[in-house]
């Protein structure tokens, strides 16, 4: 059984895999770049998909380890579940950069306020 801290590690190695594909991406599209590019661009969504599963599985480690919603997703807490809305957003933007590449620059900007909103319910669980 892994330690809660062990599992945080795994969290926070998912978020900066995440950001790091976000981001190559991004100025990819901007410098225009398609979806049919370069073979780069697969090793980019499973970076991307990667990281999100890692965020996942340390945020239900540390869930499990915290002893929070032992009941179930009925019992899940309203801070969880903003954190699980900012992850499915974070998901969906990754498709963004190759239909609109203009908005590459204002994603680059938005993702990371979108990191902060996530740690901030999890640091202060106002809900
Ligand atoms: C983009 C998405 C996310 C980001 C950026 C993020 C960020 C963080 C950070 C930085 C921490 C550490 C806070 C600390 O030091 O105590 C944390 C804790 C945590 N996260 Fe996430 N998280 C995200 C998504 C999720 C998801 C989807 C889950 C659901 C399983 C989750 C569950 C947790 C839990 C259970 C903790 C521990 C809270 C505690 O110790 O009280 N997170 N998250």
């Amino acid at each position: 059984m892994f330690p809660r801290d062990l599992y945080e590690i795994i969290h926070l190695i998912g978020i900066a895999l995440t950001m790091a594909a976000l981001g190559a991406t991004a100025l990819h599209a901007l410098e225009g770049g398609t979806r049919r590019g370069p073979r780069a661009r697969r090793v980019l969504v499973a970076l991307y998909g990667g990281g999100l599963f890692l965020i996942l599985l340390g945020g239900f480690g540390m869930l499990a380890r915290l002893g929070i919603a032992r009941a179930g997703v009925v019992a899940f807490p309203g801070w969880l579940w903003a954190k699980l809305a900012v992850w499915a957003l974070l998901g969906a933007v990754m498709l963004l950069p190759y239909r609109r590449p203009t908005w590459g620059m204002p994603m680059l900007l938005l993702a990371p306020l979108l990191i902060g909103l996530a740690t901030y319910f999890a640091l202060y669980k106002p809900i």
